[in-house]
């Protein structure tokens, strides 16, 4: 991305080179066999949001990770073929760079692919999630490329990836039919022909990437563009940050009250998502109600400021952090948040011999069985049940907030699932609520509700042993959490801008 705004490129030519390198460098979950949101604000005022989540295929139907002799679900929505939804990431990014970049395709291109062909080092953070992942990534063909004699890849190991680069030159030449039919998609659904996979020819050709209208919210005179249905992340953000407003201000960081109306503004907020957001062209989302004022004022009356309200308990799953968020501005001012992903590390598993990616495991982001929590415990209902041509509902959520001036202030959005809509909330509340740093901002222990599983969780050092104690007797459960999810943000400073790189995990802010 550096490279690309050194050579005069914009915000957009810059995250576009930044996407499809990360597809090199960062397979966890940089991809063309995945999907995500951008999120763009020009400096001439132009702001628009691409909407690029991968499709349920043609063949998927309601059931189809339902057990029919059990009832129970399967996990097929995690690992293998079925795992897929219709990857969007190279449509969307292509589309992104059409309209608002300044340079060909090839161009913001040409880094990712020498990255590809000469290779890049590996670190201990891609040997560590290697490791991590090597039960399900031997099942498929990616094991020689990145299990050598069946171990990962060691810390220095020189990673050439020849048919990724290959994939990348025809993307390069042809743009997104190049991907999309051809060699690369004759690879694709071969793969899935022999795997046992549901996505065609046909769904692949038919795969747009959709414009949206960012939606635009405003905190204590500060504006807030987020992002809109397919993703959950824009109406929850907007939601729960419409209730806090009302309490003016807001308790001191660290506090019991503070975490206390957090978590409930959140539980509030997210019984909408699970219930309410879906994919718009298959559900009719009532955002203006969800994201006025009013609404907020009404959820914000039926806090009890000393007790928790309680929703129904169901059994959370493990929590990864597989998502990748990336925040760029140029020099002209105009900015980018994007955050795209593969869904779990490697997604589905599921590595295409000859194109040399892996592919989503996005289909269990629907409520593959409305009322079981998924992957992330959510627990979803009828409006995000599969349906073919349908987007899983997301909770991904590039933000760009403006200042009071109406210059754009911060660029930022997080990995981790629906702790990315917690986490996103909190970066900014930090900053423009408790007067933090960025870096203060971004290292602060975390809180999350999603309202269920019924759990208040925190990192360590979010609040005191004595506030623990308040929480408890308020009625939260509370459930200590490793690390909530992985943020990155840039914010304007006097003079510049300053970049910050999640603190909890490996990566990096570059300027010049
Ligand atoms: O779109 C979503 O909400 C999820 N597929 C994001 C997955 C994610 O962030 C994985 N990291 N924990």
């Amino acid at each position: 991305g550096t490279e690309i705004l050194k050579q005069g490129g914009n915000a957009v030519d810059a995250a576009v080179a930044t996407g499809f390198a990360l597809a090199v460098t960062y397979p966890f979950a940089g991809n063309v066999g995945g999907g995500g949101f951008m999120n763009i604000r020009m400096a001439d005022g132009r702001s628009a949001a691409i909407d690029y989540r991968e499709v349920a295929p043609l063949a998927a139907t309601r059931n189809m990770y339902v057990d029919a002799a059990t009832g129970k679900l399967t996990n097929k929505s995690l690992l293998g073929h079925l795992a897929s939804g219709v990857p969007g990431s190279v449509a969307g990014m292509a589309a992104a760079l059409a309209r608002y970049g300044s340079m060909p395709l090839a161009t913001v291109m040409a880094p990712a692919i020498r990255l590809a062909k000469d290779g890049f080092v590996v670190d201990s953070a891609l040997f560590r999630s290697l490791r991590g992942s090597r039960n399900a990534l031997t099942q498929f063909a990616g094991k020689e490329l990145f299990y050598p004699g069946g171990e990962p890849l060691a810390p220095g190991t020189r990673l050439v990836q020849a048919d990724l680069a290959h994939t990348l030159e025809i993307i390069a030449a042809r743009g997104p039919a190049g991907f999309y039919t051809g060699e690369v998609a004759d690879a694709l659904v071969a793969e899935m022909t022999r795997g046992g996979g549901i996505i065609t020819l046909e769904d692949l050709r038919r795969y747009k990437a959709e414009w949206r209208t960012p939606i635009r919210s405003t905190y204590r005179g500060y504006t807030l563009y987020t992002m809109p249905p397919a993703s959950s992340g824009g109406i929850t953000m907007t939601e729960t940050m419409n209730i806090l407003e009302t309490f003016a201000p807001l308790p001191a960081y660290g506090s019991a009250a503070y975490s206390h109306l957090l978590a409930e503004a959140f539980r509030r907020s997210f019984i909408d998502r699970n219930a309410k957001l879906a994919d718009p062209a298959f559900v009719k989302v009532p955002i203006e109600q969800l994201t006025s004022k009013a609404y907020a004022r009404d959820l914000a009356g039926t806090i009890d400021r000393a007790h928790a309200t309680r929703t129904p308990a169901f059994k959370s799953s493990p929590e990864p952090e597989h998502t990748t968020h990336y925040s760029v501005a140029d020099n002209n001012g105009n900015v980018v948040s994007t955050t795209t992903t593969l869904n779990g590390g490697y997604g589905s598993g599921v590595w295409i011999p000859k194109g040399g990616f892996f592919m989503n495991n996005e289909m269990d982001d629907f409520a593959a069985q409305p009322g079981t929590p998924n992957m992330f415990g959510l627990v979803q209902g009828e409006a995000n049940a599969i349906v073919p041509g349908k987007r899983m509902l997301s909770a991904m959520a590039p933000t760009i907030v403006m200042d009071r001036d109406g210059k754009a202030l911060l660029v930022v959005g997080a990995a981790g699932g629906p702790r990315i809509i917690t986490t996103t909330t909190q970066v900014i509340l930090n900053v423009i609520e408790h007067n933090m740093t960025l870096a203060d901002a971004m290292r602060a222990p975390r809180l999350h509700h999603q309202s269920l599983p019924d759990e208040l969780s925190y990192e360590e050092g979010a609040f005191s042993s004595a506030v623990a104690d308040s929480l408890t007797m308020f009625g939260h459960t509370l459930k200590r959490a490793a690390g909530l999810a992985n943020a990155n943000g840039i914010m304007r400073v006097n003079g510049g801008w300053i970049g910050v790189r999640e603190p909890r995990s490996a990566g990096k802010a570059v300027g010049y």
